[in-house]
């Protein structure tokens, strides 16, 4: 059996994703890397970062496996099979690279032992930067490859709903989700 739409977990969850996810991104590549690890700020802006990070991986993961135990709408079919392929590629690229944005957070995190600068431990500082840690290279080449990755997923979307006119936007809104 086929469903019309997701479900309303999943759709809840994918705009909630969508808007957290752009919002991080902002904020972390304007606001958050410019403020020196030395600077009383950057602890708070740090810990608003960290919420917000463990919040969007979270809720992505509760993503896949609602949409793992769900019954989902049919994959999208046009007269292009590689173009098809490379949507569905797209949707677990998106998975994998915010799960490893996370991962990858909490490895500076653990690393620069942030954890001990937020609970006050007598001692702990930041280190100068955190730019010499792996975990925060791949945090950096993370965001961009979500950033480009985000903008297919969008660009695809636009395509389908507009130059193709298959309404696929009805997929992923609330609603009757079976035929009668
Ligand atoms: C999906 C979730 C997340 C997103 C979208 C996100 C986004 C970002 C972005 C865009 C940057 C700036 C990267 C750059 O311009 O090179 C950044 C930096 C950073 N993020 Fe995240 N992040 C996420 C999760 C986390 C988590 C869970 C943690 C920690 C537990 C974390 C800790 C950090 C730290 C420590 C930095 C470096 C700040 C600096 O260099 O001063 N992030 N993040």
């Amino acid at each position: 059996m086929n469903a019309l739409r997701y479900s309303n977990i999943s759709v809840i969850l994918h705009w909630l994703v969508a808007i957290m996810l752009v919002f991080a991104m902002v904020m972390g590549t304007t606001s958050l890397v410019n403020i020196p690890n030395d600077d009383p700020e950057k602890i708070n802006a740090l810990k608003g970062h960290m919420i917000f990070g463990f919040l969007i991986t979270t809720f992505m993961i509760v993503r896949l496996i609602a949409k793992m135990k769900s019954i989902n709408p049919p994959p999208m079919v046009t007269d292009n099979a590689l173009r098809d392929k490379i949507g569905a590629s797209v949707h677990s690229a998106l998975y994998i690279l915010v799960i490893l944005m996370g991962l990858s957070g909490l490895g500076i995190a653990l690393l620069a032992g942030v954890p001990d600068v937020i609970l006050g431990v007598e001692g702990a500082s930041l280190p100068e930067t955190f730019n010499e840690l792996l975990p925060r290279l791949a945090h950096g080449v993370v965001a961009k490859l979500i950033m480009a990755t985000v903008v297919l997923h969008v660009v695809a979307a636009l395509y389908h709903q507009l130059i193709l006119k298959d309404n696929i936007i009805t997929r992923m809104a609330l609603g009757k989700r079976f035929k009668d």
